[in-house]
């Protein structure tokens, strides 16, 4: 797929909508983090620098179609401004109006796009609506681009469209990670649930030399290979799915790591007593919540073989002390690895990210997404409409 970035695009004097994803956590009326925000800002800038004037297009939460007060995005707009180092014009009625006011060198958001129910239904007439507004468009909202909607897709199609740098840069460093990776490849993939992950797993093992599956999911290939896994968490329904997916990895060559030893608990909670055991030793009456230290020296050691390494979800139990220790411990070597120059580091989803932060290896990985569901959806091996919406 090819698409047209910034550079392409003769911005001088034209009113650019750019599609932003600044949905970002917001406690108390404040932004707690403000990644989303501080991404988008080289696109808005080098929008100013070329002549143009960027009129953000954004979304926040889920008010489905209705005008929901606390979700509007004038809370967000203090951030957006701290983060530009200029003010930012927010319109919330009359767009054409507001927008024929706009000067050279402001930037504009407009209210949360999904206080309309024309986005979310990606319909035309709304995207027409907002197309009367600029004179080219920019998708810098790559964690956005599963959604079909309309400032993400129909839009796309209604103005010369490109790629902003934001949107760029996930593009590329994704492709680097499981389009045209280097080799061996290292899938690290956990999280709470298998039937969360089904399409991703089943897509991984095509295309990756080694997934190593972690947290709560590790228990459903570990009972479906026979082991007890106490009183885990485990989806005992999916075991037939899980040998699907391990016999289809067979077949392609991909190695599936599960955990050698585990961490073993009698509570879920924070400092809750433990022991590390064999995994076939899990007692009946003990739930698994982290990988031991010798299922971390495995992967570590296919972390040294490889090139490349996706990584999608903690390996344990990583909110609650001290069960972070496998995947704090893991993304310390692959950050350490990343630094020497050895492996090319790639990683996403929300929890992924705040575990890498948590670890402090975040900004040593190669590339950190900003996407959480359109990352997934990417390593599923779908096509993402915002994308899609971009390439001629
Ligand atoms: C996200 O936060 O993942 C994106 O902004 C998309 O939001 P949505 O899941 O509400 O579509
Ligand atoms: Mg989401």
């Amino acid at each position: 797929m090819a698409w047209k970035t910034l550079d392409d695009m003769d911005l001088n004097g034209k009113r650019v909508l750019v599609r932003v994803d600044i949905n970002v956590p917001v406690a108390d009326g404040k932004v707690t983090d403000t990644t989303r925000i501080d991404r988008i800002v080289p696109t808005v800038k080098d929008i100013l620098a070329a002549g143009g004037t960027p009129i953000l297009l954004a979304h926040f939460d889920r008010p489905k179609g209705k005008v929901v007060p606390e979700m509007s995005l004038g809370q967000i707009v203090p951030a957006l401004s701290a983060a530009l180092g200029q003010d930012v014009t927010f319109i919330d009625g009359n767009y054409g109006e507001a927008v024929g006011k706009l000067a050279a060198g402001d930037v504009a958001l407009l209210e949360n796009l999904r206080f309309n129910p024309g986005e979310e239904a990606n319909d035309d007439g709304f995207a027409k609506r907002l197309a009367t507004l600029g004179d080219i468009y920019v998708n810098d909202a790559f964690s956005a681009a599963h959604r079909a909607h309309a400032s993400t897709e129909a839009l796309a199609h209604l103005l010369p469209a490109c790629a902003g740098r934001l949107m760029a840069e996930e593009l590329s460093a994704l492709d680097k990670a499981l389009g045209n990776p280097d080799r061996p490849v290292v899938a690290v993939v956990g999280g709470a649930k298998v039937s969360t992950k089904l399409d991703l797993l089943s897509n991984l093992v095509e295309k990756v030399d080694v997934l190593v599956i972690g947290g709560g999911m590790a228990n459903t290939f570990l009972a479906a290979s026979g082991i007890d896994v106490g009183k885990s968490l485990c989806e005992h329904d999916l075991a037939q799915t899980a040998r699907d997916i391990a016999a289809k990895a067979a077949e392609k060559g991909c190695a599936i790591l599960l955990p050698r030893d585990v961490v073993v608990a009698r509570e879920f909670k924070a400092g809750a007593a433990n022991e590390t055991v064999k995994t076939e030793d899990c007692p009946a009456d003990a739930m698994i919540l982290d990988a031991g230290p010798d299922s971390v020296a495995h992967i570590v050691q296919a972390l040294e073989r490889a090139k490349t390494l996706v990584w999608n979800g903690p390996l344990g139990a990583f909110e609650i002390e001290p069960f972070n220790a496998a995947t704090n411990a893991a993304a310390k070597a692959a950050a350490d690895l990343t630094r020497d120059g050895k492996l090319i580091s790639v990683a996403g989803g929300g929890d992924t990210v705040a575990a890498l932060n948590a670890a402090g290896a975040a900004d040593d990985f190669s590339y950190v997404s900003t996407a959480g569901g359109a990352f997934l959806e990417w390593m599923e091996g779908k096509t993402l409409p915002g994308v899609a919406a971009l390439s001629h």
